[in-house]
């Protein structure tokens, strides 16, 4: 296995590139599903796992091509609707099948998701939202069994306004006979990314960006092209590397409306930041001053730039008081950021960054993706040498992580553990 090999204190400077939105493009690829012929998808990252759903279409009759950052997507040939176990586990977002082979072909055996490094992630929501277009649901052997001759539109108010369940609903909606409307839906960018996707297959999905969305069933899709916007969560990783050792870094293509929030954070903590059009220009906080976060749904600050937050706090200037909303156990990355000498501790979904002066280099583990990209920032800064360990975590969410960081001066190489 891969390892990450850093050394600490460099000042980072020059221009780092944004990729596609892994979590855009995911539900895209599924939504190809829906209607057999071919799609350009432009702007995909090369990720684990986009490499695992390109396997997952293939598994069921699809053929994909990635060259360069361009994916051509063949869904003629989708037959078999079933998402194996196998693939499943490895990638949560393979739940992202069961709305479009429903529709498609009025069956789904999609396997449960597991748990994963923060605990359990149920799917209920997903579920009831099938039931309301009126599939039969049930559970076999681990994998959930979805049948409906005809999906009929329906008024669903999500109890939790899921990112998933929301794609997964929405998906199931567009062929539904008549409209559906989804209240409390997640208006994270991706969402949004998928709701003008399906608009470009021909489907009819209204209130894009706004907790509402009327979903008006239409006959049929076809196949169209799409550009995935820019990552905002790998954009927001590289602000915070900016905001804890750059100078007047550059990172760009960005779309600055996905990420106000974690603008304004790391712009109170002490940071230069400049929006030039779709350019960040991010110069280091001098002192960082500790400030409080809690995680929300779009547009407020993201889950999943907590562990980020977590790092650029070690080194700050007072306390900063972290409380996670949204997953209460996503703290994996606590006793790793303990053991490069943070002062962090935790009560329930609650964690307290004691700022320390420096942090020291040590062997650490990876334990999801972001938990891996706030190892990354602190190690970055950390005098001496890290070992990170158990990167396939980091590339299932950063596209050559190592190389766009070296091309800022940081100082890691990616070795064989
Ligand atoms: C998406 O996961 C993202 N993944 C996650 O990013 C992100 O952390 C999360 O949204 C929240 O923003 C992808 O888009 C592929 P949710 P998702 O359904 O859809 C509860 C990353 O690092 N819930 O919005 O699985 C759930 O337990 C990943 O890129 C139910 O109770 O998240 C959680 O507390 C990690 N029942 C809350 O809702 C359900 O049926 C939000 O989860 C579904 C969710």
């Amino acid at each position: 296995m891969d390892k990450l090999v850093a050394r600490g204190g460099n000042i980072l400077s020059g221009h780092i590139p944004v990729s596609g939105a892994k979590n855009a493009v995911l539900p895209i690829m599924t939504a190809a599903i829906l209607a057999p012929g071919k799609y350009t998808i432009s702007n995909v990252p090369n990720l684990r796992d986009t490499r695992t759903m390109s396997k997952l279409l293939e598994i069921i009759g699809g053929a994909v091509e990635m060259d360069s950052g361009t994916m051509q997507i063949d869904t003629s040939g989708v037959k078999n609707p079933e998402a194996p176990y196998e693939l499943v586990k490895t990638m949560r977002a393979s739940f992202y099948v069961l709305g479009p082979l429903l529709a498609r072909f009025g069956e789904a055996r999609v396997s449960l998701p597991g748990g994963c490094a923060w605990g359990p992630r149920p799917v209920d929501l997903h579920l009831k939202g099938m039931e309301a277009l009126g599939a039969q649901v049930d559970l076999e052997g681990g994998y959930i069994i979805a049948r409906a001759d005809e999906l009929v539109g329906t008024d669903f108010t999500l109890d939790i306004s899921s990112v998933g369940a929301t794609g997964n609903i929405m998906m199931a909606a567009v062929l539904a006979k008549g409209v559906t409307t989804i209240e409390n839906a997640a208006r994270e960018p991706e969402i949004g990314a998928l709701g003008h996707f399906l608009n470009a297959m021909g489907a009819d999905v209204r209130g894009i960006g706004s907790d509402v969305l009327e979903i008006h069933g239409v006959d049929e899709l076809h196949s169209a092209d799409y550009t995935v916007i820019p990552d905002r969560i790998e954009a927001g990783t590289y602000l915070v590397l900016g905001a804890m050792s750059g100078e007047d870094l550059e990172i760009s293509p960005v779309n600055p409306k996905h990420m106000k929030a974690v603008i304004d954070k790391v712009r109170r903590a002490g940071a230069d930041i400049r929006i030039e059009d779709n350019k960040l220009l991010v110069t280091r906080a001098a002192p960082i001053v500790a400030d409080d976060i809690t995680t929300a749904i779009f547009p407020g600050y993201p889950t999943d730039m907590q562990a980020q937050w977590m790092a650029f706090m070690a080194t700050a200037e007072g306390s900063s008081v972290i409380t996670e909303e949204i997953y209460h156990d996503r703290f994996t990355h606590v006793a790793e950021l303990n053991r490069l000498g943070a002062n962090i501790s935790l009560e329930g979904n609650v964690a307290v960054v004691k700022g320390v002066d420096s942090l020291k280099g040590a062997p650490v583990m990876s334990t999801d993706i972001r938990a891996s990209a706030s190892l990354i920032l602190a190690a970055l800064i950390a005098e001496g040498r890290s070992d990170i360990q158990r990167i396939y975590h980091i590339d299932r969410g950063y596209e050559q992580i190592e190389k766009k960081l070296q091309g800022l001066g940081a100082d890691i190489v990616r070795e064989n553990a």
